[in-house]
């Protein structure tokens, strides 16, 4: 576990999740388990991801990176994402990393806010970014994991990079507030924000790995997460390595089977995962996971929606485990509620705080609540993992916070006995599976639809997906809605922004009902799509 005083002046998240290991004699642990799509093994020791990751911080100093400069992972799964991630990290060039299905649209937003200088993909994905490179003066280098030579045009071959760069690096002193993570996150209104985080972070991931995934240094610890999002980096890479815990990663998707058996014959003994993960595992018959022996399985945790009690009660059952949810943020960095071995557990909360995190629940007025009503969660600002801010948006940053105290956009309410129970969101802001979407987005990207002409997007709720994207249309003049119409409006979202965002359900309008200043009236297309009261519509336009 790190602190302030034990870093000293070496807060390098690149350098404590690889060369320090070594330093202290891990070098020829195995940091990574890697399985394949095709369930092929490959072990990774901690001195393989330091000289790796060496030499991808000598391949992006000499391409003329400079510290601070944004490089970023637009990555399925594969090996190479962890290596240019600690090596970009060595080097103090901010690495941002991309979630694998964004389209179009959300990639040019977080390559164009950021100013991205390069980026390390897949041949499979050069044409999306081909296809937007003009909007993108900024970036220089696109490095393809799957070419064996350059291309020209700054299309780089990183097998070549990697070949022809040293694989010693000594990673200069890092202070603890030199910008490290750059991850973008959704909004209810604008465009995504790009939350910036410092190298202090890895004080609060090392020590929540520690004290909430209670990982040892014999464990074999499982983060289901994709690295494009924040549980992907803090525990996914960060947490897990600044202790030299092993961590198996697995390529290929959700399948039930394969999953228990990779916790099984690999022996994972703490696994970290998602409500709607874990809802789909519920749905499989209860034969399947009695062929399993999960008895190496210490831990179950949770994170990013609400886990509901059934959840909880089908794994007490038939796994004899306990599932532990977790409550973070991108803006947050590491976990800050949840419940952990040892702690009395109350199926339905997320918990209670970890030592040296305050929450409160206030009110819009800032005054706390008493317990039991239902509020704003708020956290004490200055703890280590804190975002920085919001790249090049501090208005937006320091509107989180008040009186010394930031604002999740969470509502919550707190029991007597100190537990916290999540209760939704205070913006718009659509969570499906797990993932934050910006209705915004999906709205304007739906009115470039030609036959579109207006639009407003919801989440609703889902028994799966904890909420599911319905897309309200007011079609133009002489349109006709027909299902051609409405797999090419699937078809847009999904190319456009991301096939997470993709439309379950798209709804035809006469109108969509906008409030006399033109900003569409979401409250009240979720009452007309739930068949609830409408609530006040005095603000609504004629
Ligand atoms: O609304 C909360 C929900 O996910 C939001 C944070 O999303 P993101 O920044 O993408 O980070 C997700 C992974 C940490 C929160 O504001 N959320 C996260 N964890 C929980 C949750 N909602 C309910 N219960 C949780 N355990």
């Amino acid at each position: 576990m790190h602190t302030y005083e034990s870093l000293g002046n070496q807060f390098n998240i690149g350098h404590l999740c690889s060369t320090a290991q070594c330093d202290a004699g891990l070098g020829d642990k195995i940091a990574m388990r890697w399985i394949s799509a095709h369930l092929e093994r490959t072990d990774y020791t901690f001195r393989d991801l330091d000289l790796l990751s060496n030499r991808f911080a000598n391949v992006l100093t000499g391409l003329g990176f400079q510290p601070g400069e944004i490089f970023f992972t637009f990555l399925p799964k594969s090996t190479e994402q962890f290596f240019a991630f600690l090596g970009s990290l060595k080097a103090r060039v901010v690495c941002g990393t991309l979630f694998a299905n964004f389209g179009d649209e959300a990639l040019l937003d977080r390559l164009g806010d950021s100013r991205a200088r390069g980026i390390i993909t897949k041949k499979h994905f050069l044409k999306k970014i081909e296809r937007i490179r003009a909007r993108l003066p900024g970036l220089e280098y696109i490095i393809l994991i799957d070419s064996d030579e350059h291309l020209g045009d700054g299309v780089l071959s990183y097998q070549r990079l990697m070949a022809e760069a040293s694989d010693s690096f000594v990673v200069a002193p890092t202070g603890p507030e030199t910008p490290s993570v750059l991850h973008y996150t959704s909004g209810s209104t604008g465009k995504p924000k790009g939350v910036l985080h410092h190298h202090r972070s890895i004080i609060s991931q090392s020590r929540t790995t520690a004290e909430v995934l209670d990982l040892k240094s014999d464990d074999l610890f499982w983060c289901t997460a994709d690295q494009g999002w924040v549980t992907g980096t803090s525990y996914g890479i960060i947490g897990p390595w600044a202790l030299g815990v092993t961590q198996l990663h697995y390529a290929g998707g959700y399948a039930a089977d394969v999953w228990f058996s990779l916790l099984e014959k690999e022996g994972v003994t703490v696994w970290y995962s998602a409500p709607t993960a874990l809802r789909m595992l519920m749905r499989e018959p209860d034969d399947l996971y009695r062929k399993f022996d999960p008895s190496r399985l210490r831990h179950i945790y949770s994170v990013g929606e609400p886990l509901n009690p059934e959840v909880i009660h089908w794994s007490r059952r038939l796994l004899g485990r306990e599932i532990y949810d977790t409550w973070f943020q991108t803006e947050t960095g590491a976990i800050m509620i949840c419940n952990r071995p040892g702690v009395e557990l109350r199926p339905g909360s997320m918990g209670t705080p970890i030592p040296g995190i305050q929450p409160a629940i206030l009110g819009d007025d800032g005054v706390p609540l008493p317990d039991g009503v239902q509020g704003n969660l708020c956290v004490k600002a200055g703890w280590p993992s804190m975002f920085a801010t919001y790249l090049n948006n501090e208005s937006a940053y320091e509107s989180k916070f008040r009186d010394g105290w930031y604002y999740t956009g969470d509502t919550a309410r707190r029991d007597g006995d100190g537990h916290y129970w999540f209760m939704g969101r205070s913006d718009d802001v659509i969570n499906t599976a797990g993932h934050l979407l910006s209705p915004f987005e999906v709205e304007s990207a739906l009115l470039e639809i030609p036959e579109i002409a207006e639009s407003g997007v919801i989440g609703a709720p889902d028994e799966l997906l904890f909420e599911k994207v319905v897309a309200f249309i007011a079609l133009h003049e002489g349109v006709l809605y027909s299902t051609s119409l409405e797999l090419k409006i699937r078809l847009y979202i999904s190319n456009k922004v991301s096939s997470i965002a993709t439309p379950q359900e798209v709804r035809v309008l006469e109108r969509i009902p906008k409030n006399k200043s033109g900003k569409i009236m979401r409250r009240v297309l979720k009452a007309m799509y739930l068949g609830t009261d409408l609530g006040d519509i005095s603000t609504l336009e004629e």
